[in-house]
């Protein structure tokens, strides 16, 4: 019991001499040090490690996986892909004034410096020649399309760089709007007319008059109707 007591009190004093020593301001002791828990490795996104395949902490996108928000376009970057998309390919936007007034914004601030606001080839960076063989949209020799519009954009074409990764897919679309109304203009062709969007409902419509005189007679629903 005496021995006991003894233990005790060096116990309690050795206790309280490495309880004295912490200093609130620095770190603790560690035990376990050699977890990752404490000390954790930060990689930097493109730094080089080795256990990583490839050597570096970014790896590629596991094969055949898809971005979200990001769809395949199906046209190779060839001759004959773009002949392809030059014949097949359509905007599935409809022609709306909305549509076309973001192409415009869109087009002044990534197409402008090279092809002029008027489509004309005529830029800012192509009058002063720091960019030549900027063509006029309504070039015959080139008679753009939609599609060949949109694939231009997505891979550009020599001396034009890609806009793939600064536009997404509604944008470059929308761009393509307003080029083709650009050719037009160059052109002296009509105004195309905007597009109605949606399903239209029209009051002379013989179905909606009959809907507005059955909802005139009110219909009572029985309780096991109206929980539908
Ligand atoms: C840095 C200047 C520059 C910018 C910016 C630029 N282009 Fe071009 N673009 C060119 C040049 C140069 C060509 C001619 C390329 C060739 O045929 O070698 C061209 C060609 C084209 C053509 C004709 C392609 C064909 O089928 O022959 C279209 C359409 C076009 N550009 C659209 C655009 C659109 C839309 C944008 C904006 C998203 C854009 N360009 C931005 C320089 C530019």
């Amino acid at each position: 019991m005496r021995s006991f007591f003894h233990k005790s009190i060096v116990l309690f004093l050795l206790t309280g001499l490495v309880v004295s020593c912490a200093d609130k301001e620095r770190p603790n002791y560690q035990f376990m040090s050699n977890t990752d828990m404490y000390e954790p490795i930060g990689y930097e996104a493109y730094g080089e490690y080795d256990i990583f395949p490839g050597g570096q902490s970014a790896m590629d996108p596991v094969e055949g996986t898809v971005a979200r928000g990001w769809k395949p376009y199906e046209y190779e970057n060839t001759p004959d892909g773009s002949s392809q998309a030059k014949t097949e390919l359509e905007n599935p936007l409809p022609y709306t004034e909305e549509h076309l007034t973001e192409g415009k914004e869109l087009y002044t601030i990534y197409c402008a410096v090279c092809h002029g606001d008027a489509g004309d080839g005529q830029g800012i960076l192509a009058e002063r020649e720091k960019i030549l063989g900027v063509p006029s949209y309504d070039d015959v020799g080139r008679a753009i399309t939609e599609g060949s519009v949109y694939h231009v954009i997505y891979y550009g074409l020599n001396s034009m760089g890609s806009y793939a990764s600064q536009i997404d897919e509604k944008e470059r679309w929308q761009i393509t709007h307003y080029v083709m109304n650009l050719k037009d203009q160059l052109e002296g062709n009509p105004e195309r007319e905007y597009e109605e969007v949606g399903p239209t409902v029209s009051p002379d419509d013989p179905d909606v008059q009959a809907a507005q005189e059955n909802v005139g007679e009110g219909t009572v629903l029985t309780e096991e109707e109206s929980n539908n």
